[in-house]
């Protein structure tokens, strides 16, 4: 296969309804760019990702990982593992356009010839080199996959290496109800609940799956993985978000009180039941 002009492998075969949300979609995906303001959720919500990969993969000779960044998106994680110093990532997503943004960055930032770009659904990984990786990150991307959710699970199992860690992470059935409730409506909270779907946002109507925890913990353990460890993302810096796009707060306010809220953030990095979203590591066994 041959890399297009922005050093991009272009194998996309995906019909998935993750994929055809963000094509339809004004905007990509750029969390990577978007954690940048310093008002924005995904400033926020990276620091409790950065230590929960941290601390799993610290363990590890980090040096020699080789690495696979599935729904990398503008490449938040990936460039958080180069940075750690890890051997090589491959990163696969459907978003063209949040990987041309990876690619021209990663030339910025000098890390390009670390890095393997591919345009590709995840659910297919058949055009995906079979390197021998260590670690897999599935941040924000397994539900995207809709009914072949499990199917996804599977496709990693396969791909990876034996004793390899897989980073998941998954949305909190209760947050996300709670979430619909107050800025939706009963109905979307029951539909959370009782058709066990949800919506991204109010974009599209596209729905994605929304399953209990064991329910996702089982998909795992069919599909050949043991569960080692649990994390969390809290809901709170999601409904500041939400409040703060809504007008219901200022700019001003947050900054007047930023000082506080970042002793909030650290306390809610440590312990939080108000969990949005589960980090889990499994092991391929
Ligand atoms: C919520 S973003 C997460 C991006 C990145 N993991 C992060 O947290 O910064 C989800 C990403 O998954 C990608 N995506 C959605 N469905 C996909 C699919 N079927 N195959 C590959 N990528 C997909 C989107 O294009 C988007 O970049």
């Amino acid at each position: 296969m041959k890399k297009d002009n922005n050093n991009i492998y272009v194998c996309l075969n995906s019909n998935a309804p993750g994929t055809k949300f963000h094509k339809e979609r004004k905007k990509p995906s750029l969390l990577r760019k978007l954690s940048e303001d310093k008002y924005h959720q995904s400033n926020w919500e990276s620091f409790d990702y950065f230590s929960y990969i941290k601390k799993q993969i610290e363990k590890l000779n980090v040096n020699e990982l080789i690495c696979l960044d599935l729904g990398c998106g503008d490449g938040r994680f990936t460039e958080f593992l180069i940075n750690l110093g890890v051997k090589k990532v491959v990163c696969v997503d459907s978003d063209y356009e949040a990987l041309y943004e990876l690619s021209q960055y990663s030339k910025l930032k000098k890390f390009s010839d670390k890095i393997e770009i591919y345009n590709s659904g995840v659910e297919d990984l058949s055009n995906i080199p079979n390197y021998n990786y260590d670690l897999c990150l599935a941040i924000g991307i397994l539900y995207y996959l809709g009914e072949n959710y499990e199917n996804g699970i599977c496709e990693i199992y396969k791909k990876i290496k034996n004793n390899a860690i897989l980073i998941s992470s998954e949305p909190n059935i209760e947050a996300i109800a709670l979430r619909s409730l107050v800025f939706d409506g009963l109905e979307e909270m029951l539909m959370n609940f009782l058709e066990n779907s949800m919506k991204e946002d109010n974009e599209t109507n596209i729905r994605f799956p929304l399953l209990y925890k064991n329910e996702i913990k089982k998909m795992y353990l069919r599909s050949g993985f043991v569960f080692i460890d649990e994390g969390f993302i809290t809901l709170f810096h999601q409904f500041l978000r939400i409040q703060l796009v809504k007008n219901n707060l200022s700019k001003e306010s947050l900054e007047k009180n930023m000082n506080s809220l970042n002793d909030v953030f650290k306390k809610l990095s440590n312990d939080s039941n108000i969990i949005k979203t589960y980090l889990f590591t499994h092991k391929q066994i």
